[in-house]
């Protein structure tokens, strides 16, 4: 019943977006969220590869981390019958458009130029609906990284946490140096974003694939997962006051500069310390988040071209064309923190964070040590994503005890289905 509501819906949607007037023709209007330096300066090697093959860019940026603002910009846009031409977007939320029948389909162009063969299957899982292409896959982040600053780093004698344990030693002695210890935005994804991480450390892979990706009833409520909210309140307390509200990006900067000793944060938190012309092992240390070593939580950005029309066809399959192309793929992914979505790039260009990137994945592939990140969207659909944020959110801000974060978590998740 509900599904063909979905559709149905989606119908009266399709007409709207086919009405959209102004996709022009050699041009692409591109929604996205990738407004910090870092992640801007890795956006403009696509604009101006675009721009070389004569394509015009029609910028339109919606600040906010995660994406999450510009889903909401996006559904207005859609729903008003002004789709734009392409679009930035993570997992589920590919999934979810493509429900709605208005997404183009790349079926052909990925034949043509073969995504099938090097794209992996991780990734496919999400570009592809109903066995045809509808997304182009542009990188590979992962969430589970911690990021230090260097000097910091030696000062406190040079070895990488390898448990909790030791991370708490770690930051005390930050504390001790007079820096803020754990530098973190409170933003419901960013909470959920170090909750994920945490869950891997202590419950491991397969505790956080039951509790995060099958939603199983006891995992959640277990003695693990009262370990797990237990220690977010524990790093809590290596935040500064100001932390609720920041954005990402602002937080590292607390490291770049030197005031924060560490932040966990996903690989793009690596552009801004690029951006700043900080050196990988020297300035600045990237480490897998201590006692995740091993697995990866990864989430991808790929590139959904909208039904608008005939007009915006050649474009939109240009861009498509470029975002797979393998020089491209090393251009962008070098600047932009993550790692290749392709499996046929040799890791060469990149720097000694990337190298180590691109080896993990396909390690954690190999092993089956690779999940779907719940903060970005490849563990859940939207609905369920902000039943784990709200309580996250909630008990790491401490409106809720871990007693109550436990008793709730199921509850929240079972509404939301
Ligand atoms: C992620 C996205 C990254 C980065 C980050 C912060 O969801 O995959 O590309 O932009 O959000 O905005």
């Amino acid at each position: 019943m509900r599904r063909i509501a979905k559709f149905a819906a989606g119908t009266a949607l399709a007409t709207l977006v086919a009405g959209a007037v102004h996709a022009q023709e050699n041009s692409v209007e591109v929604l996205h969220w990738w407004t910090s330096g870092g992640e801007a300066a890795a956006l403009n090697v696509l604009k101006e590869n675009l721009e070389e093959q004569g394509i015009a860019w029609n910028d339109m940026p919606v600040a906010g981390g995660a994406g999450t603002n510009a889903m909401t910009v996006l559904r207005a846009r859609v729903t008003s019958g002004d789709a734009p031409t392409a679009v930035q977007m993570l997992g589920f939320d590919i999934k979810e458009w493509a429900d709605l029948g208005v997404v183009a389909n790349l079926n052909d162009l990925a034949g043509e130029e073969g995504w099938a063969e090097v794209v992996p299957d991780a990734l496919q899982e999400f570009s592809k609906y109903e066995g045809q292409w509808i997304a182009a896959p542009v990188n590979v982040h992962s969430t589970n990284w911690l990021w230090i600053n260097g000097e910091a780093f030696d000062a406190h004698g040079g070895e990488e946490p390898q448990n909790l344990e030791e991370l708490y030693a770690m930051l005390d002695a930050f504390k001790e140096q007079g820096l803020v210890p754990l530098a973190h935005g409170g933003q419901p994804w960013q909470d959920a974003t170090l909750w994920e991480n945490v869950v891997l450390s202590v419950g491991g892979i397969d505790f956080y694939r039951d509790a995060v990706i099958n939603l199983d009833e006891e995992a959640l409520s277990s003695d693990t997962m009262r370990e797990v909210f237990d220690n977010m309140t524990r790093l809590a307390g290596y935040f500064d006051e100001n932390f609720s509200g920041r954005d990402w990006n602002l937080a590292s900067a607390m490291v770049i500069e030197g005031d924060a000793g560490a932040q966990q944060m996903g690989d793009w938190a690596k552009g801004e310390f690029l951006r700043a012309d900080m050196a990988p092992g020297e300035d600045f240390v990237c480490m897998r988040f201590p006692g995740t070593q091993g697995d990866v939580l990864f989430n991808s950005d790929q590139f959904v071209m909208f039904e608008v029309g005939e007009a915006s066809r050649d474009a939109q399959l240009a861009m498509a064309s470029a975002v797979m192309d393998p020089g491209f793929q090393v251009a962008f992914n070098t600047v932009k923190g993550s790692v290749p979505a392709r499996t046929d790039i040799e890791d060469t260009e990149f720097d000694a964070c990337g190298k180590k990137g691109m080896a993990e994945l396909a390690e954690a592939a190999e092993n089956d040590a690779l999940a779907g990140s719940l903060a970005h969207g490849h563990a859940q659909p939207s609905s369920v994503q902000e039943a784990f944020f709200d309580v996250i959110t909630q008990h790491l801000n401490g409106q809720l005890s871990t007693d109550e974060a436990l008793e709730r978590l199921p509850q929240a998740i079972a509404a939301a289905q």
